[in-house]
């Protein structure tokens, strides 16, 4: 990482904890690598980029159902999935220094850290699925793990769905929830965590090699625009295809949504063509007949799976490192207004002459629409500063001639531009931008 974008990160992780946004997570026991927590306005943040994932993709939609599955699930579903045999890291120990490294990372045979030659162990293969045991027995028996990922939920429930829903193929299930790998190197603030969110959307159709192409090639495109509607910047925003060696075991095509992070091209979001392999081990393993009937075709078949499968909190990250902007006198983050955590601040001028009590009214009322914030500290240059830091898109201050004329002014974020209006035309004038709000 070069000295400037190793300062940018320094500067984004530095706001986000000043400003709310992410702390460490148990912080005061210092902290445990790989896990994180939101304060208030990264929870804001993260739901606002997760009900927008589910408004467009669920509920604006007529062909996606929703779940929320269980984190804890039978172990033969990870079985099933191949996590049990192949969600694994090939892990070697330096017997000098005894650090552990990936083995695919060890360069002409040399301890990164203290730089002994050809002293490793063999290689041993360490799965990354976090184990857990349900009731009061620890042995085998009742071993379970914790989600590595959100998917397997969704084939486990397919025969469900297709039997209590009016769903037929082509359709989709999306979730959204926590998945947990214990990974070997958790880096880059929130990027590569242990405990993380993911959300997941299997669309199921006819197994044909076109067809699935032709799904393949929606999804890449609608979850490339979807970054782009709020807000991402496009030159920062990249596709890219996997190669044939590159592919996971169970997967006929893949692309990657990428983005430009402070610390290189990182992978965003993958979409991949799963084939029926899913519902065919499932139904292998759980001796069910997950095969779907097709009516009008009259035939009964194993669908095919497109499945676009984002990471919550690398979404939040990538939202959060595209919006940040240094200028002269400020720091400021651009967010989209839908993304942005707090969407209007008010702000009495100064502590007398109906002012605060005017601004609180304002304020209440403008708290049934939109997440508003009040702030009747200091002066009002570092109130303005202030919202700039978390990317409140308005700012709205009473003054003596509000209480006078039952008006106020309304201060545009990114172009620092103020308009006066009137108290019965906000809601209007704020919802040109600040839109259905989630
Ligand atoms: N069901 C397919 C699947 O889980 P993946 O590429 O392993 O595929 C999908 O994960 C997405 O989940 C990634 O693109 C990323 O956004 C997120 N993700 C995966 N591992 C992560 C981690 N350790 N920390 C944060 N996000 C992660």
């Amino acid at each position: 990482m070069s000295k400037s974008t190793d300062q940018t990160m320094q500067q984004i992780v530095s706001l986000c904890r000043r400003r709310a946004f992410i702390f460490q997570s148990s912080e005061i026991y210092g902290g445990l690598n790989g896990c994180w927590d939101y304060g208030p306005m990264g929870v804001e943040l993260k739901r606002n980029i997760k009900a927008l994932w589910w408004r467009d993709l669920v509920t604006r939609r007529t062909d996606i159902e929703g779940v929320d599955c269980s984190i804890l699930m039978n172990a033969k579903v990870w079985e099933a999935s191949g996590h049990v045999q192949s969600f694994t890291d090939p892990m070697v120990d330096c017997l000098q220094c005894r650090g552990r490294f990936r083995a695919d990372h060890i360069v002409n045979n040399q301890c990164p850290t203290c730089g002994t030659k050809d002293k490793f162990t063999e290689v041993r293969h360490f799965n990354l699925m976090f184990k857990t045991f349900v009731g009061a027995m620890e042995d085998n028996s009742s071993q379970v793990f914790l989600r590595p990922e959100t998917c397997q939920g969704i084939f486990a429930n397919f025969d469900n769905v297709v039997n209590t829903c009016r769903v037929k193929i082509p359709f989709g299930m999306a979730q959204i929830g926590k998945a947990f790998r214990n990974e070997i190197n958790p880096r880059n603030f929130t990027f590569r965590s242990r405990e993380f969110e993911q959300m997941e959307m299997e669309f199921f159709c006819r197994p044909d090699k076109e067809e699935a192409n032709k799904w393949f090639e929606y999804w890449k495109t609608e979850r490339y625009n979807w970054y782009l509607k709020y807000g991402i910047r496009k030159e920062r925003l990249h596709l890219r295809t996997h190669d044939q060696n590159e592919l996971a075991h169970y997967a006929a095509g893949c692309a990657d949504i990428e983005y430009d992070f402070p610390f290189g091209r990182a992978e965003l979001e993958g979409i991949a063509n799963r084939t029926d392999y899913d519902l065919k081990r499932h139904a292998e393993f759980s001796k069910k007949d997950l095969s779907y009937f097709d009516q009008a075709a009259n035939a009964r078949y194993y669908p095919y799976v497109i499945e676009p499968s984002a990471g919550a909190d690398r979404a939040t990250l990538a939202f959060l490192v595209d919006a940040y902007v240094e200028e002269a006198e400020r720091t400021v983050l651009r967010f989209h207004p839908e993304v942005a955590p707090v969407k209007v601040a008010v702000f009495p001028l100064v502590n007398k002459e109906g002012m605060p009590e005017m601004a609180e009214k304002i304020f209440l009322d403008l708290k049934k629409y939109w997440n508003c914030y009040f702030d009747d500290k200091g002066a009002v240059g570092r109130r303005y500063r202030r919202q700039d830091e978390i990317g409140t898109p308005y700012c709205i201050t009473v003054d003596g001639e509000s209480v006078k004329s039952n008006s106020v002014t309304v201060r545009e974020r990114d172009s620092m531009a103020q308009v006066r209006i009137s108290v019965g035309e906000l809601v209007n004038h704020l919802s040109k931008t600040l839109t259905s709000g989630v």
